[in-house]
């Protein structure tokens, strides 16, 4: 295991209280940010909300929304500076797990064409590309495909 890993982390709920902190990581860390009231929402819907805490410091969250045998990742971030550790491996295995103990059959999620880091992330951790939608998220000029990706259970 890598030495930064042994670093005690909490994986707890996101709570209202957080989102100021997430926001401001996930403008850092995204061209096309959510908005608090994404995040907000999110938690009013009763999605799996995370976050990834190091002693006071919130480095990373994500967010995955249940069916009865499907769970979706709607987002997933780890603060700049904390990137390339594990922590995103860490939380996507947890959200995983998650999903397992919910007795989803798959993990679903959608992943900029050009986000080559966390697509390799998903194809390490089992992540199949099972679909392309086409121009689905904005772009700098215009849009972008999406890959959907797949994880049997
Ligand atoms: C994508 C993201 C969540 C990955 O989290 P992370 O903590 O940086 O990634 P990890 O350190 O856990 O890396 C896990 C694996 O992913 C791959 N990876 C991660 N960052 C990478 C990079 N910059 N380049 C190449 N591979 C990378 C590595 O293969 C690594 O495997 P290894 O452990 O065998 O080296 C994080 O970088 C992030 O928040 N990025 C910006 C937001 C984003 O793109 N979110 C995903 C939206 S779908």
């Amino acid at each position: 295991m890598n030495s930064t890993l042994q670093t005690i982390v909490e994986i707890r709920p996101m709570q209202s209280s957080d989102l100021d902190h997430i926001i401001r990581i996930e403008r850092e860390i995204f061209l096309f940010p959510w908005s608090l009231g994404n995040f907000a929402d999110s938690i009013k819907a009763g999605y799996v909300c995370q976050v990834l805490q190091q002693t006071n410091t919130l480095i990373g969250y994500g967010i995955m929304m249940m069916s009865p045998e499907e769970a979706h990742v709607l987002t997933l971030g780890i603060a700049a500076n904390w990137q390339g550790k594990g922590w995103g491996k860490k939380l996507l295995q947890h959200l995983i797990e998650y999903a397992k103990s919910a007795h989803a059959k798959s993990v679903f999620l959608d992943v900029r064409e050009s986000n080559y880091s966390a697509a390799r992330l998903y194809k390490k951790m089992g992540f199949r590309h099972i679909a392309t939608r086409k121009g689905y998220y904005p772009a700098m000029c215009g849009r972008e495909d999406a890959l959907v990706m797949q994880l049997m259970l």
